[in-house]
């Protein structure tokens, strides 16, 4: 408690000009901490805008390359990957094909800008004609089946130049499986970023749209429910054990608590992610003139900071890097 109250104890003292609220900010947000996903979709001459995410496009192969270096030189320095295939099947084959679109296009990305920092979500929705995360038998997404895949599916990630692994399908024993599997592979320095407790929600509504994997059905038997936050917590644990390299929180904004909770629990860095349906909520709310974009956007981003997050994957990283925070 403190010793003294008011009117000793004033804390608007240090709130009255810009210059001292500036020497007081606890947080700060500087494109270090920041990841701009992208959705790049093959076979497509022109981008394809996501109409429920307005102001972001499916990204056409055949542009990558001039979009990469537009993002690059804007200042954004990480990016996370995800493809549109046209050849999904049962299994997502087209993942673990070293000419497959995953393949291709982070080939490319490397090529435009080999400093920007690529980081490629490993996972089967987006490969899969029934839009699972994974091999289904008798209903239910196989875990074990899956993990095999997974493994394949980052060392043709990795093969093609990919800078860290980052597993969204919530498998369990997903980040003992790829480490193995890169490290068999001769990739033992390639970093797991998992996404580590992540929730069936939905806030990923836009997302589907926008990476082409709308499914029959929703992702329970897999993804975490998202009324429990023991169990959050116990996810990216073991998630740690099985030796990743960062661990994540997703959604975002709807579950700062365990983001806070995990930021006691954990020494490794700690990712937040922005997720679809948050950007589709800001803009819209935007837009209908119910508060300011910027400064709504500027607040959400220095929350995941204040609460934890080392990193923050973010639909708004481009405008950040191009009007500074
Ligand atoms: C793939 C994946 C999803 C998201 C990131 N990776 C969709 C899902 O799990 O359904 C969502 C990202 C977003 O909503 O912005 N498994």
């Amino acid at each position: 408690m403190p010793t003294s109250l008011f009117p000793h104890v004033r804390l608007r003292r240090l709130r009255k000009t810009p210059a001292l609220r500036d020497l007081v900010r606890e947080n700060a947000v500087t494109m270090n901490d920041l990841i701009l996903p992208i959705f790049v979709e093959e076979g497509i001459d022109d981008p394809v805008p996501v109409d429920s995410m307005p102001g972001i496009v499916r990204i056409p192969e055949k542009n990558l390359a001039k979009e990469i270096k537009g993002i690059y030189a804007d200042g954004v320095k990480a990016v996370m990957l995800f493809c549109v295939s046209h050849k999904k099947d049962a299994v997502g084959s087209d993942a673990w094909k070293p000419d497959g679109v995953l393949a291709r296009v982070i080939k490319r990305a490397k090529d435009a800008a080999p400093e920007l920092v690529v980081i490629a979500d490993t996972c089967f929705c987006e490969y899969t004609d029934h839009g699972h995360c994974g091999v289904v038998r008798e209903g239910q997404v196989d875990n074990d089946a899956t993990l095999v895949n997974l493994a394949r599916q980052a060392v043709n990630s990795a093969q093609a130049g990919a800078d860290i692994i980052a597993p969204s399908a919530m498998m369990d024993g997903q980040i003992a499986a790829l480490r193995q599997g890169l490290d068999d592979a001769g990739f033992t320095d390639m970093p797991l970023m998992a996404y580590s407790t992540k929730f069936a929600s939905a806030f990923y509504g836009p997302f589907r749209a926008a990476a082409g994997c709308e499914l029959k059905g929703d992702r329970k038997a897999y993804q975490m429910d998202p009324f429990n936050g023991r169990e959050a917590l116990r996810e990216s644990m073991l998630d740690e054990a099985e030796g990743a390299d960062f661990l994540m929180v997703k959604p975002g904004l709807p579950y700062l608590d365990i983001l806070s909770k995990l930021r006691e629990a954990t020494l490794l860095p700690l990712v937040a992610y922005q997720v679809s349906g948050e950007y589709a909520m800001i803009k819209f709310a935007a837009a209908a003139g119910a508060f300011d974009e910027k400064r709504i956007v500027r607040e959400t981003l220095g929350a995941f900071k204040r609460a934890g997050a080392d990193l923050i994957l973010s639909y708004f990283a481009r405008d950040i890097a191009r009007e500074g925070f």
